[in-house]
């Protein structure tokens, strides 16, 4: 009997989950999100980004939260902050997300959904949270002491998820812990205060089949390595970034990521951006070596994202409508914010 919270349970229900959502669509609200700590990048583009914008046309309501409270859950400054979310915005609707279809919004924003914190904490254990996974391997690759705010910003997470009833979150494996913990805070509170009409819904973990590229160097790809190609670059960066990054001296060009990181990582960067299998792009490169290697993924890299980048530079000349998007967004969010922190006060017997 594999138990709850096991991988392999997770997994099966994300399949499940993604077979249905095509089915019916009309059921579903997806909520996910990103920190405002840099330029968004082709990791984050093939990982998470071209998915929700497939969501997006099925149907499903969509919605996405620049997470700009969880950006001082390990670092201590919101320096760039105002900068990195008007990029992000950019970043979304460059490549394709539609304001018209996704609600694009900032939790620091939404007071009601912040003020959820509040019943969510009196539902988990200090235990719970000091088991958390990803908020161990977060403390320990920032060296940052263990905040109050960085042990309970996974709650703080299901508050994102359940303030608009979100119930499928597309996200990386390393995020699947935050979602256990919010199907276990959803069904809590259910069970606790709103037995006969439940409030909040038990939200799935939704796997993406996207391989997961590596950054230019072989390691995680990650804006403080100088490893990840950012969507805001010019072409001219992109092949100054590609041109610097580290090979080996093996002039045959061969895929083989634990013997050959480097090279491995730039095979795999082209196959994402031309849809080809990485052995057919090794052995038509073959004894060309890493220069016509590194040529042929710059071109991979700036043909794919040059209509995004076109995009974004359009984009970036009208910050009124930027503002304008994000207005509107966060205005949204607080309506259906309001709304289900109403509902919670009814079933806790708060209205006086
Ligand atoms: N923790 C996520 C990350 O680091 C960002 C995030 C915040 C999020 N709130 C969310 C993701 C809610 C999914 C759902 O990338």
């Amino acid at each position: 009997m594999p138990n709850e919270g096991s991988f392999e349970v997770a997994l099966r229900r994300s399949e499940a989950t993604l077979a249905d959502m095509n089915e019916h669509p009309e059921k579903y609200t997806m909520l996910t999100g990103d920190r405002p700590t840099g330029r968004l990048h082709l990791g984050h583009y093939f990982g998470t980004i071209k998915e929700r914008v497939r969501i997006q046309e099925m149907g499903i309501r969509t919605n996405v939260l620049i997470a700009d409270y969880q950006v001082i859950t390990d670092r201590d400054t919101t320096k760039e902050i105002a900068d990195n979310v008007f990029n992000m915005v950019v970043d979304y609707l460059a490549c394709g997300l539609d304001p018209a279809k996704t609600m694009i919004y900032v939790h620091s924003a939404i007071p009601a959904c912040n003020q959820l914190m509040l019943p969510f904490l009196s539902l988990v254990s200090e235990a719970e949270l000091l088991r958390n996974p990803t908020v161990k391997a977060e403390q320990e690759a920032s060296g940052h002491e263990l905040t109050g705010l960085l042990l309970t910003y996974p709650v703080h997470q299901a508050c994102d998820i359940l303030f608009c009833k979100g119930n499928i979150v597309p996200v990386g494996r390393d995020q699947l812990p935050h979602i256990e913990l919010t199907r276990t805070i959803a069904r809590r509170f259910n069970k606790r205060f709103a037995r006969k009409h439940p409030v909040f819904p038990e939200p799935v973990g939704v796997l993406t089949s996207a391989k997961l590229i590596p950054g230019l160097d072989g390691r995680k790809m990650s804006k403080s390595y100088g490893n990840a190609i950012a969507l805001s670059m010019t072409a001219d960066e992109t092949a100054k970034l590609i041109r610097k990054s580290q090979t080996d001296g093996d002039r045959l060009i061969t895929f083989d990521p634990e013997a050959r990181p480097g090279v491995s990582a730039l095979i795999s960067t082209a196959s994402v951006c031309t849809g080809r299998p990485e052995l057919e792009i090794a052995e038509e490169i073959g004894d060309g070596g890493a220069g016509a290697l590194k040529r042929y993924v710059t071109d991979a890299v700036n043909d794919y994202f040059a209509p995004i980048r076109a995009r974004r530079e359009e984009l970036s000349k009208d910050p009124t409508y930027i503002h304008d998007v994000l207005a509107e967004g966060n205005a949204r969010a607080n309506e259906i914010a309001n709304e289900t922190l109403d509902e919670v006060r009814r079933a806790m017997g708060m209205v006086y």
